[in-house]
C-alpha cells in the first residue's frame, strides 16, 4: 500500500485530489497535512470523513517537528505538495506570507523528505520515493498573442504569488540537481470545478450572479487563461506522481483559452437560462481598475505529458463549466458557510469532539 503525504488538500485542487484518489485506489493511506488558513475548509472533505484511508492533520508545512514526526510515523512513499498561499491578488497586498509559506514550508518539506530518504553514508536513496511540487504556469510570466508556455520557457514571474512558487520550484530543483532527490514538478494552468474558494474567478462570478451583484471585470476583460477542469489535473498529478520521470517538469493545460470577459459572460447566460431570472443580464458587469502588473495572457504547450504519460484533458470546456455550475448550486450551504464565515465554526465543531 503506497503511503502519501499531502499537503493543502482542504482547498480546492487538494480536496478534489482526495476525493479522486480515494475512488481510483481502494489500497491507498493519504496524510493530509492543512494548516487551515482562511482557503482551508473541512467542508470539502465532508463526504470522506470517516474513511481510515484518509487522516487529517491540522498543522504548518512549516513545523519543522511537526513533519519530522509525521514521516516518522507514516514511512511515505510520497510527497505531493499542494499546500501554498494561492491568491495573486492578496499576495500583492500582504507578499510575506507568500514567501513564509510557499518558500520556507517547501524547503522545510524538502529537508525532511531528504532526511528521510537519504542514506548520507551510502550516498544512496531509499527506493520507489518521490517529492512532486504542485506549481503553476505563472512562473513563466506572460505570454503576448503568440506562442506557449514549455518546459524550457525561462522561469519570469511578475506577482509576489508567482515569485513565491517560481522560487520554491528552484529549491525543488536544486534539491534534485544537489543532492539528486527524486523530484516531479508539475505547472499546471488555472483551475475550475467543485470546491473553489470563492476569491478565483469563476466561483465568485456565479456566486455574484446569483444574487444579482456586480460583477469585477478587472481592467478591459481582455486577459486570457488558459482553464482546466480540476479532475483532468488530479489525473495528472496522479499519472506524474506515478509515472512521471525522476527530475522532469511537466507542464499540464489543455489548449483552452478563453478572455475573462468570455467566462463571465457565459456565466451569465448559463444562470440566466438555468434559473429562468431576467434580473440576470450583462448589465451586472462592472469594469474595474486593473490588477497591478496583471498578466495578459497563459497558455500551456502539453505535448510532454502527453507524450510521455499519455494524459490529455478530458473535460471540454463547454462540459465542465457546466459540470462547474450545477456544482455551485446545489452546494447553496457549502457558499453560504463560506461567503458567511460559518465555515469557520464548521471547523471548531469537528475539532471539539477530537
Ligand atoms: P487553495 O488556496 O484553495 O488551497 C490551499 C490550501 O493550502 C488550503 O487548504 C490552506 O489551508 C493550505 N495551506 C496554506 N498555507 C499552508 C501552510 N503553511 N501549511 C499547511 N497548509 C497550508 O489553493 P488551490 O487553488 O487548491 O491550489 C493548490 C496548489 O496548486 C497551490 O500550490 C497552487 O499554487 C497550485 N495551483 C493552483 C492553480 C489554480 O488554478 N487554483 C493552478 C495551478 C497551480
Ligand atoms: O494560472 C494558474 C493560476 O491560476 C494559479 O497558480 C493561481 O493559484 C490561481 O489563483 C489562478 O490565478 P489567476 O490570477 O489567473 O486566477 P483568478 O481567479 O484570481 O483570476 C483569473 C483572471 O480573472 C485574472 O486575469 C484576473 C481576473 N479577475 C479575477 C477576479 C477574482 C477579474 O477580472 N475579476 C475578479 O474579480
Amino acid at each position: 500500500m503506497k503511503k502519501y503525504l499531502i499537503t493543502g488538500c482542504a482547498g480546492f485542487i487538494g480536496s478534489n485530489f482526495v476525493h479522486y484518489m480515494l475512488k481510483k485506489y481502494p489500497e491507498i493511506l493519504l496524510v493530509n497535512l492543512d494548516k487551515l488558513t482562511y482557503a482551508g475548509n473541512l467542508e470539502n472533505l465532508k463526504d470522506v470523513e470517516g474513511d481510515p484511508r484518509h487522516v487529517f492533520v491540522q498543522g504548518d508545512i512549516c513545523d519543522k517537528e511537526l513533519v519530522e514526526s509525521l514521516f516518522a510515523k507514516y514511512d511515505f512513499d510520497y510527497v505531493i505538495n499542494f499546500a501554498a498561499e494561492s491568491h495573486v491578488d492578496r499576495s500583492i497586498k500582504n507578499p510575506e506570507i507568500f514567501v513564509q509559506s510557499n518558500v520556507m514550508g517547501t524547503v522545510n518539506l524538502l529537508q525532511r523528505a531528504k532526511e528521510a530518504w537519504y542514506d548520507a553514508d551510502a550516498k544512496t536513496w531509499k527506493e520507489g520515493k518521490k517529492y512532486l511540487q504542485v506549481s503553476t504556469d505563472e512562473v513563466y510570466g506572460a505570454l503576448g498573442a503568440e506562442g506557449f508556455f514549455m518546459e524550457t520557457t525561462p522561469l519570469c514571474p511578475h506577482s509576489p504569488y508567482s515569485s513565491s512558487k517560481a522560487s520554491a520550484d528552484m529549491f525543488v530543483m536544486a534539491f534534485h540537481d544537489t543532492y539528486g532527490m527524486p523530484i516531479n514538478i508539475t505547472r499546471c494552468s488555472n483551475n475550475y470545478g467543485p470546491y473553489q474558494f470563492p476569491e478565483k474567478l469563476i466561483p465568485l462570478m456565479i456566486n455574484n450572479v446569483k444574487h444579482h451583484k456586480q460583477l469585477p471585470v478587472y481592467g478591459d476583460g481582455m486577459q486570457i487563461r488558459d482553464w482546466l477542469y480540476v479532475e483532468d489535473h488530479c489525473k495528472a498529478i496522479d499519472m506524474v506522481c506515478n509515472g512521471g520521470k525522476v527530475g522532469e517538469v511537466y507542464n499540464v493545460g489543455g489548449h483552452n483559452e478563453r478572455p475573462n470577459i468570455f467566462i463571465v459572460k457565459t456565466i451569465i447566460e448559463q444562470l440566466h437560462d438555468r434559473l429562468k431570472d431576467d434580473g440576470i443580464s450583462e448589465d451586472l458587469i462592472k469594469h474595474v481598475a486593473d490588477r497591478l502588473g496583471h498578466d495578459r495572457r497563459y497558455g500551456i504547450d502539453p505535448t510532454k505529458i502527453k507524450n510521455d504519460l499519455g494524459w490529455y484533458p478530458e473535460t471540454p470546456f463547454e462540459k465542465g463549466i457546466v459540470l462547474t455550475i450545477d456544482w455551485y448550486l446545489d452546494h447553496e450551504e457549502w457558499m453560504e458557510h463560506i461567503t458567511s464565515g460559518n465555515y469557520q465554526k464548521y471547523y471548531e465543531e469537528m475539532y471539539k469532539n477530537k
